[in-house]
C-alpha cells in the first residue's frame, strides 16, 4: 500500500510536525478558550482537529469531543443537519441518553399540502431547532459532568446560509464558557476574516487565532526518507527537487511523494528520471483543477498572481509596469487573491499558496507541464 495518503484527513499518529500547534490548541480548549485555526485548503485542519481529538482523549478524558463540518451548507436545516448527525456519530456512555435528546429535537413536519412554507427566519421551528442543537454541549456538560470540546469545521459556510446563522451560534456559544470550548476552522481567509475581525459580525474578537504555516523541508525529508525506507525503497536523489517544489505545502509534498513512491521499485532507489515520471502524472491528475483555478481569476489577479510567479514583486514599480498593473490594482487584486486563500503572506511577502499553480504560471499555462 502507498504510504503517502493525499485525497483525506490523516489519522492523528501520520501528521508530519503540528506538535506546536497541537499542543496550543489543546491548551486552549482545555483551559477553556475558544481558538480559529485559519489556513490555506489542504494545508492539514481537519487533520489537525483530529490530532488535537486524539491527545484530547489522551490527556483529558474528562472531554467529549464533537466535530462538525459545515462544508457546502445553504440554509439554516443543514447545519442543523449537520450538528445532529456530528451527535448521533458520538460512542460511549452518552449514546443513549443523546438519542432520546436528539428525538425530541427531531424537525417538525407540516403536513403536505398546506402550502405553508417556512420563512428563512431563525424566529422559525427551524431557528428553534438550531438553537436547542447547538446547545447540545450545556446540556451534556450537566448531564455527565464532561466538558465539550466542539470542533466547527469549514466554519467561514455559516455565513452562506440565508438568513447568516453565526448570530445565533454566537448567542448560544457564548453561553458556554463553563461547558465547552470551541476550535472554528476555515479554509476561505476572506470570510473567516469577516467572521471574527469584522465589529460588525457577532464573533468579532471571540476567538485565539492560530496559524498553520507550511512545513519545514527538514521534517517533510524526514517523514518522507522514513516511509520510503519502511516499504523498502530510497527516494535517494528525487528527494531534493520534490522538497523544493513541494515547498512546504502539506497536501502537495505527500501528493509528489505518493506518485513517486508509486514509480519507484521495492528494493530501488529514486532518481531524476523517476522524479520527472512522478511530476507529470502529478501534473496531469490536477490540470484540470489549475485550468479552472486560473479562469475563475479575473485579468488583473492573473497577472499578480504571474508577476509573483515570475519572481517579480509587487512593491516594485518596473515588475509592476512590466506586468501592465497599476499600483492601485495590484493591490486590490492581491487582496482578492490573499482573501481567496490563492496567495498568503509569509513574512510580509505574498507568495503563491499552491506550488503546482505557481510553477504552472510559471512555465507559461500550456500543456500540463
Ligand atoms: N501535518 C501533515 N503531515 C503530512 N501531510 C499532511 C499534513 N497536513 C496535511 N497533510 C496532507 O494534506 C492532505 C489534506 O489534509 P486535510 O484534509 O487535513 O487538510 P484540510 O486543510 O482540512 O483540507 P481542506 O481545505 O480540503 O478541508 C492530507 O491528505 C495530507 O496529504
Ligand atoms: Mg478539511
Amino acid at each position: 500500500m502507498n504510504p503517502f495518503v493525499y485525497s483525506r484527513p490523516l489519522s492523528p499518529k501520520a501528521l508530519v510536525d503540528r506538535e506546536g500547534e497541537t499542543g496550543t490548541l489543546l491548551d486552549l480548549a482545555l483551559g477553556g478558550h475558544n481558538s480559529r485555526l485559519s489556513a490555506p485548503r489542504r494545508y492539514g485542519k481537519t487533520s489537525l482537529i483530529g490530532k488535537v481529538f486524539a491527545d484530547a482523549d489522551d490527556r483529558d478524558r474528562l472531554t467529549t469531543v464533537v466535530y462538525v463540518n459545515f462544508a457546502g451548507v445553504l440554509s439554516v436545516d443543514d447545519v442543523a443537519r449537520r450538528i445532529e448527525r456530528a451527535y448521533r456519530d458520538l460512542r460511549g456512555p452518552l449514546r443513549g441518553w443523546l438519542e432520546g435528546a436528539l428525538r425530541t429535537l427531531r424537525p417538525t413536519v407540516a403536513p403536505p399540502g398546506t402550502g405553508l412554507s417556512v420563512a428563512p427566519s431563525l424566529e422559525s421551528a427551524s431557528g428553534e431547532r438550531l438553537l436547542a442543537l447547538l446547545d447540545l454541549p450545556r446540556r451534556v456538560h450537566e448531564r455527565s459532568g464532561r466538558r465539550c470540546l466542539v470542533a466547527y469545521d469549514e466554519f467561514q459556510e455559516v455565513l452562506a446560509t440565508s438568513p447568516p446563522v453565526d448570530g445565533a451560534m454566537r448567542s448560544v456559544i457564548e453561553q458556554h464558557g463553563e461547558h465547552a470550548s470551541y476550535v472554528f476552522a476555515g479554509s476561505h481567509p476572506g470570510m473567516m476574516r469577516t467572521l471574527f475581525s469584522d465589529r460588525q459580525r457577532p464573533f468579532y474578537g471571540q476567538a485565539r487565532p492560530v496559524e498553520l504555516l507550511p512545513l519545514r523541508a527538514s521534517d517533510l525529508a524526514e517523514d518522507i526518507s522514513e516511509q520510503f525506507s519502511r516499504t523498502d525503497r530510497e527516494p535517494a536523489e528525487a528527494l531534493g527537487p520534490l522538497l523544493d517544489i513541494a515547498a512546504g505545502h502539506p497536501q502537495r509534498a505527500m501528493l509528489l511523494a505518493h506518485h513517486l513512491w508509486e514509480r519507484t521499485p521495492v528494493g530501488g532507489a529514486a532518481d531524476e528520471g523517476t522524479f520527472q515520471m512522478a511530476l507529470e502524472a502529478v501534473y496531469a491528475e490536477v490540470a484540470d483543477l489549475l485550468t479552472q483555478t486560473w479562469a475563475a481569476l479575473d485579468p488583473s489577479e492573473r497577472r499578480v498572481l504571474a508577476l509573483v510567479a515570475y519572481g517579480g514583486r509587487i512593491t516594485s514599480q518596473r515588475d509592476r509596469e512590466s506586468a501592465d498593473l497599476a499600483r492601485s490594482t495590484a493591490r486590490d487584486a492581491l487582496g482578492r487573491l490573499v482573501a481567496e486563500g490563492h496567495m498568503q503572506e509569509i513574512d510580509g511577502d505574498p507568495v503563491i499558496v499552491d506550488p503546482l499553480l505557481a510553477r504552472w504560471v510559471a512555465g507559461g499555462r500550456q500543456a500540463a507541464l
